[in-house]
């Protein structure tokens, strides 16, 4: 039995829903890939908010318990923002932690760094919730991708600013009315103008850049949907087409890529007019293959922790035997309790497997 210790960095919408995978499919991947993950502990700014999970014993608010943390063997950031999350993030590699982000805005602007310090830690950053969540299409970048040379990528890729669109469609609600309800089904940002103004789609645009030829977009240009009305999403299906937050990525022969983010009416028969409430699709046009098309959850708790605890998963599959992270433990000490916070390895009866 492999013994994976996470740490979460945030309990909120994403980290809440991590913790509550983990709890409720931990036999299962104990019996299915010999793994036993559990999480440890969990980085918040108030203890006192009600959490979605069990945290008893389990909060801090020092990061350090979880970064630097003896019995935390991958950090999961779920918290957002560039700081203080990147500063945790770059402090967990330079510990030896294995770290998973869903945090677009941070690897949006420092991809360079933070690759830079995985590297040297012999890691790989988990970012497969970053963009498009549950939609496995940073994985493809890694596997078919990888051998193809893509031209062109048009996608959705924000899930509060679909659903606010689709919703609009089939109620004719106000865009403020609907945003509403976004923030309290846990799809959008803290700030949702991050949402509404495009910048986080523009963001996770800058990763599929970077993904796709190894360079950010020279070229930006992003409008969100903050001026759409009722009567525009009404015209655009009385003319049988469905309004659409449209990212379009290209990189012409020889050139820089640019990226362009903005509203667009797209014909009924698009692959990406049919998506519907939080969903998100990437058309990604490349040689020799022709078209690949991508498409599922692309918001929300549960859908992003699936990606987040499944880079989790095939991180540690993906190792090779007796690497680091490997911790081979017996059936007693998987099933023993998680010490609480200022718990340190030394005193864990588990922490012995670790040196085997
Ligand atoms: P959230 O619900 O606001 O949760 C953030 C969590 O981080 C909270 O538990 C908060 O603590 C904690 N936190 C934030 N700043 C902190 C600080 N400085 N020190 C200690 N704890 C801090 O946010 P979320 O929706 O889960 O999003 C988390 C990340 O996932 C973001 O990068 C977001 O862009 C990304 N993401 C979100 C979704 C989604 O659908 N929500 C999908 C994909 C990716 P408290 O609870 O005590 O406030
Ligand atoms: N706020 C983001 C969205 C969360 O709505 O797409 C997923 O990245």
């Amino acid at each position: 039995m492999t013994r994976i210790r996470v740490g979460l960095l945030g309990l909120g919408v994403v980290g809440g829903a991590a913790a509550r995978l983990i709890d409720a499919q931990r036999h299962r991947w104990r019996r299915q890939y010999g793994l036993d993950i559990s999480w440890r502990r969990a980085l918040v700014r108030d203890p006192a908010k009600p959490r979605p999970v069990d945290a008893a014993g389990r909060l801090t608010v020092d990061p350090a318990e979880i970064v630097e943390a003896g019995d935390i063997d991958v950090v999961v950031e779920a918290m957002g923002g560039v700081e203080p999350a990147g500063t945790y993030v770059l402090r967990a590699l330079r510990a030896g932690k294995r770290v998973v982000t869903a945090n677009k805005a941070l690897l949006a602007e420092r991809w360079e760094q933070l690759q830079e310090a995985a590297a040297e830690a012999g890691q790989r950053l988990g970012i497969e919730g970053a963009v498009a969540a549950a939609v496995p299409c940073l994985a493809a970048f890694e596997q078919v991708l990888a051998a193809a040379q893509v031209e062109r990528i048009d996608a959705v890729l924000n899930g509060t600013c679909n659903f606010i669109l689709h919703r609009m469609e089939r109620t004719r609600a106000s865009l403020a009315e609907v945003l509403k309800e976004a923030q309290a089904l846990g799809y959008a940002e803290m700030d949702p103008t991050d949402d509404i103004s495009g910048r986080d789609a523009a963001r996770k645009g800058t990763v599929l850049s970077l993904l796709a030829w190894g360079r950010r977009p020279a070229d930006v240009q992003c409008r969100g949907i903050e001026d759409v009305t009722p009567a525009d999403v009404a015209a655009a299906r009385d003319a049988g087409g469905h309004l659409r937050l449209v990212v379009s990525l290209e990189a012409p022969a020889g050139g820089e890529p640019r990226l362009r983010v903005g509203p667009q009416v797209l014909p009924a028969g698009h692959p990406l007019a049919g998506l519907e409430g939080p969903d998100n699709g990437l058309c990604i046009q490349a040689r020799p293959l022709g078209r690949l098309f991508l498409s599922g959850p692309g918001a929300g708790g549960d859908a992003t922790a699936c990606a987040v605890v499944g880079d989790v998963i095939r991180g540690t599959l993906a190792r090779p035997a007796g690497s680091k992270l490997v911790v081979i433990c017996d059936e007693r000490e998987a099933t023993a309790a998680a010490p609480g916070p200022g718990h340190r390895a030394a005193d864990d009866p588990l922490a012995a497997a670790d040196r085997l």
